[in-house]
């Protein structure tokens, strides 16, 4: 991201905050810090005022900042919390929005005992970060791309033999190598009865034959994130199995096919609902059809019943529909996709078929 584009999105939010009647906002959020300031680091608040910003970190990153940042940087020498209070004081700023979402009762206190008057505005940042600039979809369709090839690379592992943590292990190294920072979370690798959790941590458990494997993973690149889910069958699966993955990929399909600029989150949700509950398997899908992604993996929108945000171009989002059956298993799949005027570029390359191995 290009120094410009920090100072648009600033901008953008500057246009938020008048709209409130806040003189700036205070900035805690580690994705929400790397927004506005291009700032990386684990410790920083970032306090954007009309005509300034100022980004308050501690002794390790006042180089880092400097070099990252074309805000202010200020290096405190104790709580980050005290230095921008007193700045605040000594600078005369009154209405200070923050996200009480973000923000410990604890910091809130702290940040009181100077004179701004804190002011609960929740979400500002997020509201901006829903939309993604032509650069940041750029930079996911990347991170999509090697999240799809660290799986192709991993197929000849997915074997009878190899454990969930080996092969999630194996997983998360070949992203790095393929050039990411790392996993975009923390990799899901189910086997057999363990795939009728949606989200199962990777288990000391031997993947067999004639059963489910199910794999979720993404990766992190530049920041940003992917997310992509596929369902294997480790043999000749049986007619029931064959008959629910095509009903959860004709959800998929449905879903993805009903994304377009101007359609209501709640609207997408309802596409794949429709098509599992026609095939008897409506009480078995127990999770949200999708969600936004970005700098975090999970951000706005949600694709989940009666959600009435209207989608917009530029938005990215997993369209995830799954079933889970307690003694059969589960079944998912996923692809991470960008919202246009007229419909939705599908981000993740891998196919969708039935993959028996
Ligand atoms: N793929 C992880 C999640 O969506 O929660
Ligand atoms: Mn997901």
């Amino acid at each position: 991201m290009t120094e410009r584009e920090y100072a648009r999105r600033r901008a953008a939010a500057r246009e938020a905050l008048t709209a409130r009647r806040l003189d700036g906002l205070l900035v805690s959020s580690p994705a929400n810090l790397r927004y506005l300031s291009g700032f990386t680091g684990s410790n920083a608040l970032l306090v954007l005022l009309a005509d300034r910003a100022v980004l308050f970190t501690d002794r390790r990153y006042t180089l880092q900042a400097s070099g990252q940042t074309g805000c202010t940087v200020r290096t405190a020498s104790g709580s980050l919390f005290d230095a921008a209070s007193k700045w605040l004081r000594t600078n005369r700023i009154n209405r200070l929005g923050y996200d009480p979402g973000q923000l410990s009762h604890a910091s809130c206190l702290r940040m009181r005992s100077g004179a701004a008057r804190l002011v609960p505005a929740a979400g500002v940042v997020e509201e901006l970060r829903m939309v993604k600039s032509p650069g940041e979809i750029e930079l996911i369709r990347r991170s999509a791309g090697i999240a799809a090839r660290a799986f192709a690379g991993c197929l000849r592992l997915i074997r009878p033999g190899i454990t969930e943590v080996e092969l999630a292990a194996e997983l998360d190294y070949r992203v790095r190598r393929l050039g990411a920072e790392g996993a975009a979370f923390d990799t899901i690798v189910a086997s057999g009865r363990r795939t009728a959790f949606p989200h199962a941590s990777p288990s000391a458990k031997v993947l067999a034959s004639n059963e489910i494997v199910l794999i979720d993973m993404g990766a992190l690149r530049a920041g940003y994130c992917s997310d992509m889910t596929r369902t294997v069958f480790l043999g000749a699966p049986a007619a029931r199995f064959r008959r629910h993955y095509r009903a959860v990929l004709e959800a998929q399909l449905a879903a993805a096919d009903a994304v377009k600029e101007g359609v209501s989150a709640g609207a997408v949700d309802r596409a794949a609902r429709k098509v599992l509950q026609a095939s008897g398997l409506g009480p078995a899908f127990v999770h949200a059809t999708g969600h936004g992604l970005g700098l975090e993996i999970h951000e706005k929108p949600r694709l989940a019943r009666g959600e009435k945000t209207l989608l917009r171009a530029g938005m990215v989002i997993t369209i995830e529909p799954g079933v889970y059956l307690q003694k059969f298993g589960g079944i998912r799949i996923e692809d991470t996709v960008a919202v246009t005027r007229n419909g939705c570029e599908i981000l993740t390359p891998t196919s969708k078929e039935l993959l028996t191995i």
